[in-house]
Order: structure tokens, then sequence, then C-alpha cells
């Protein structure tokens, strides 16, 4: 697996001390907020994000897993259509926190921010680890952001290529004979 990496750009403690300084921002804006908190990962991008994340905020949460598929096997660009599975339920009078792995073009959080949206929560926020700044949609608000990065096609950390990489615990780029 390694081999196919050509760069590493964001390294595996240069990630985790990111997440833990974010744990931070989002704590300060929930702690306190006598509403529930529902926390809806997008899968399967966030899980590594997630799993990181969640155990450095020390809130009482629900969990409430989104599926949207984005990439359909080994296309680096967005394709319709998403499908989207979810049991999201009723989040009235709660606080929800979408949280997904990169912002790249915005179909899938403007997807499920309005899935969200029209379940009538008491607030809605966005947390993303990574995003390309230059492509990011003005019409998909992000809350918190990890790293704002080029418009590269990256691994690692959760995020796949064709269902790999997402093992490898860095944030790296794949060696370009391997991208189509
Ligand atoms: P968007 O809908 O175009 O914003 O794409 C968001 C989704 O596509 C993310 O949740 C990722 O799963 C996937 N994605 C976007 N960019 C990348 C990338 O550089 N590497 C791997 N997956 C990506
Ligand atoms: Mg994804």
């Amino acid at each position: 697996m390694d081999a196919d990496i050509a760069e590493i750009l964001l390294r595996q403690e240069q990630i985790q001390a990111r997440v833990r300084a974010l744990a931070g921002e989002i704590a300060a804006v929930y702690d306190g907020d006598a509403r529930g908190l529902t926390l809806v990962p997008i899968l399967s991008g966030s899980i590594i994000f997630l799993a990181d994340l969640i155990r450095e905020l020390p809130l009482k949460m629900k969990i409430a897993l989104v599926h949207v598929s984005t990439y359909p096997g080994t296309a680096t660009s967005a394709q319709e259509p998403h499908t989207l599975v979810e049991r999201v339920g009723d989040v009235r009078g709660r606080n929800v926190l979408i949280l997904d792995d990169i912002l790249d073009s915005g179909r899938t959080l403007r997807q499920v921010q309005a899935m969200v949206a029209a379940r009538r929560p008491a607030s809605q926020r966005t947390v993303v680890l990574l995003r390309k700044v230059r492509k990011a949609p003005r019409d998909v608000p992000v809350d918190f952001v990890g790293f704002d990065i080029d418009d590269l096609f990256v691994v690692g950390y959760g995020l796949d290529f064709g269902d790999h990489y997402r093992n490898f615990p860095h944030i790296g780029i794949l060696r370009a004979e391997l991208m189509p």
C-alpha cells in the first residue's frame, strides 16, 4: 500500500494535533447547551475522522450515520446520482453537527444539509476535516474546517480510491500512474 503513495500531504501526528484542536473549538460551541447533540457523520470517508474526533469531545451525543456514495468505483470526480441511506430520525429541538471527511464539489454536503434542515433541528452546523478551498461552493456552509488543501485527489485517514487506502494513516497523494 505505502508504495502506491507518491507524496504525504499531512502526517498522522499533524492530523491528530489538528483534530484535537478542532474538538476544542466544537466543545466550546456546544458546552453548556442543554439541547441534545446529534452527530451526523457521512460514511464511509469520515470513519477515521469520526473515531478520532468523538473521543476528544467530552459531550453527551447521539450518532446517526448517513451513507452517501459520491465517487462510484474509481472515478475521481463527483458523479450523479448520489445514493443516500440514513436513519437520522427526529432531531427537532436537538443540535445537529454534520461531519464529513472532505468538502470538494459540495454535492454530498448540500444533499445531507437539506435532509437535516427539513427535519427542523434546533441548530445545524457542519465540520469537515479537509476543504478543497478553491472549489468549495459558497452555498454549502461549513462551520469547522481541519485543513484547507489544494485541488488534489487525496487518500488515507478514511479517504479512499476505489475503496482502497482508507487505512493509510497519513493523508497522501497516489502515484500518477494509478489514477485514471
Ligand atoms: P463532493 O460531494 O464533491 O463535495 O465530494 C465529497 C465526497 O467525495 C467526500 O465525502 C469524499 O468521500 C469524496 N471525495 C472528494 N474528494 C476526494 C478526494 O480527494 N479523495 C477521496 N475522496 C474524495
Ligand atoms: Mg465520502
